[in-house]
């Protein structure tokens, strides 16, 4: 951190419009900035962007004598705040430790010193955290920078590529959030580009029409799997509880409570840039909290649960679709921005991460884990599809989060891509006998049976109204 105080002052004068709190503790936000990213990837996601942390060392470019033909992206919306429902937890929490009438003593001492609950306005729950609600001028990890540094990462990776195709519609569902990150990473591409942005419903009735197919899945049930889910011991919950009680006598915190820090933790990292209340916790406990994340995300979103390979499979069969066509289309820049349980639905489909271990609630499987949620989809996530031509062949490959992830079964290619064909094959083996539709039961939420915004949108021009979720 090269930071020092008078570049502070002049940050804080260049953007005095936006009235930002110089953080009241003198110092604190420059001393900690940067030194708590290894923890990002224990916080179930909903800490700020980092790449995947088990990059094989394929380099992301296409392989140096073939060239492009079509870039797919479904990203997640940017950093954010708290949802609603998260938030009021959040502040449950808060109002019990606000009204303890001592000092505190130990991790928790940090509250002694004036203090500020990170969520200052309750308007900013669900939204996207920009360099005009974030908590402190200094914050890198908004999701307004995320996505403005994402824009340029990808004009330098594809530059030769875009060179060509300057004018192309993005996607992105209607969740305000969702929109915003999209708006800034148009924003950062700069003005060489025409972009459309198509601001697709995530409304249930938009049924298969939809970048959000969980939603208009009404037969979708996140208890299905409780028996197993519920059996991860949660001793860790009750000994964070205790060891705060026992330092600060009369506290009551509960296991719930112990639960919330971690959010608490992970979503003021997103607003401020550092969260004292991320080092309540030992790397154990962390270890513990993110295991069961997995656990409950592999079945409730992922390959624990059957029925998310249909809903998967809407998302997936269009891209394959794309993907077919792609001499055929004028727009071979495909970028689309949504959920982070759409994007694990679609590579839960694709199989990108299930090495047929299913997860388990009696143990942590060290060694068989490929199914690192956090890994997947943080705030920010990106999921490319690269199809390239390397003399007369067609490739396929997916590059998550800033590393190639390859096929298990077909990694022949240059830069262990797949062949087109081959991946066709595979693609049709993994939708066969998913039918959205039917496993979601989503005719008694809509009438839309096909997704068709990718082939109509010129004449149908997506504007639906922005959502606060
Ligand atoms: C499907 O929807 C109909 C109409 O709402 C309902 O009666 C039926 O129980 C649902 N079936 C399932 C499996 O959810
Ligand atoms: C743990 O698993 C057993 C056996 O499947 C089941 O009976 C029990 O309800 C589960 N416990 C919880 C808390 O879900
Ligand atoms: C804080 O710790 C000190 C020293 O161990 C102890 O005397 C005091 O009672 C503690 N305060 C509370 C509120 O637990
Ligand atoms: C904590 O709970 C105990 C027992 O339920 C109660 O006596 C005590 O007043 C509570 N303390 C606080 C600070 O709420
Ligand atoms: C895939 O899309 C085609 C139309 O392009 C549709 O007929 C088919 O039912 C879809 N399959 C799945 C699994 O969604
Ligand atoms: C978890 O592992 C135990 C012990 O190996 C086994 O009995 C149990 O069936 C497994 N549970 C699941 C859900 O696979
Ligand atoms: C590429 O295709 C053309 C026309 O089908 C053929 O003449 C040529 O030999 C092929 N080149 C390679 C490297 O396969
Ligand atoms: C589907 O279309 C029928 C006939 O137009 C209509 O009566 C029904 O309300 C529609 N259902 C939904 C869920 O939109
Ligand atoms: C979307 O565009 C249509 C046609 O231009 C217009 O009638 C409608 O009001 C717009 N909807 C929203 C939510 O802006």
């Amino acid at each position: 951190m090269l930071l020092d105080r008078s570049v502070l002052l002049t940050l804080g004068g260049l953007c005095s419009t936006h009235a930002f709190a110089i953080p009241p503790r003198k110092g604190t936000a420059l001393s900690k900035i940067g030194t708590q990213e290894h923890l990002f990837p224990f916080l179930g996601g909903a800490a700020p962007y980092f790449s995947y942390p088990g990059s094989y060392g394929i380099p992301i470019g296409p392989p140096s004598h073939c060239e492009l033909q079509q870039i797919q992206l479904l990203a997640r919306h940017g950093e954010r705040y708290p949802t609603k429902s998260s938030g009021k937890k959040l502040m449950k929490t808060w109002n019990k430790l606000k009204e303890y009438p001592h000092s505190f003593n130990g991790s928790l001492s940090f509250i002694n010193d004036d203090y500020e609950f990170f969520v200052r306005e309750n308007e900013n729950l669900e939204m996207e955290t920009s360099l005009k609600n974030s908590v402190n001028a200094l914050n890198p990890y908004s999701g307004e920078m995320d996505a403005k540094r994402h824009a340029q990462q990808f004009l330098a990776l594809y530059e030769g590529f875009l060179e060509g195709n300057r004018e192309f519609a993005v996607f992105a569902s209607s969740s305000e959030r969702v929109h915003d990150t999209a708006e800034f990473f148009i924003e950062s591409l700069g003005d060489k580009f025409q972009v459309s942005l198509q601001v697709v419903s995530e409304d249930p009735s938009a049924g298969a029409n939809t970048l959000s197919a969980g939603y208009a899945c009404p037969a979708w049930d996140p208890d299905a799997y409780t028996e197993i889910i519920g059996n991860y011991s949660t001793k860790y919950l009750t000994d964070i509880a205790e060891r705060l009680n026992n330092e600060n006598r009369g506290l009551n915190l509960t296991e719930s409570d112990a639960n919330n820090l971690f959010s608490w933790c992970a979503y003021e990292l997103n607003a401020q840039g550092y969260s004292d209340m991320c080092d309540v916790f030992t790397m154990e406990e962390l270890i513990h909290y993110s295991y069961n994340d997995d656990l409950s995300s592999y079945y409730q979103d992922g390959p624990g649960y059957s029925m998310i390979q249909a809903v998967g499979a809407n998302y997936f069969n269009a891209s394959l679709k794309l993907l077919k066509e792609s001499d055929r289309l004028d727009q071979k820049v495909w970028l689309s921005f949504t959920h982070d349980t759409d994007i694990l639905n679609y590579l839960t489909t694709v199989g990108l991460f299930d090495d047929g271990h299913k997860l388990n609630a009696t143990y942590v499987p060290f060694r068989n884990h490929v199914f690192h949620k956090s890994w997947i989809i943080p705030q920010g996530a990106r999921v490319y599809t690269q199809k390239f031509q390397c003399d007369n062949e067609s490739y396929v490959r997916y590059v998550v989060n800033d590393a190639v992830i390859p096929l298990e079964s077909c990694s022949e290619g240059p830069g262990f891509s797949c062949k087109a064909e081959n991946f066709y094959k595979y693609a049709g083996e993994r939708l066969a006998g998913q039918n959205f539709l039917e496993a979601c039961n989503t005719s008694s939420v809509s009438n839309n049976t096909e997704l068709t915004f990718f082939w109509d949108w010129k004449s149908a021009h997506y504007n639906a109204s922005l959502l606060n979720e």
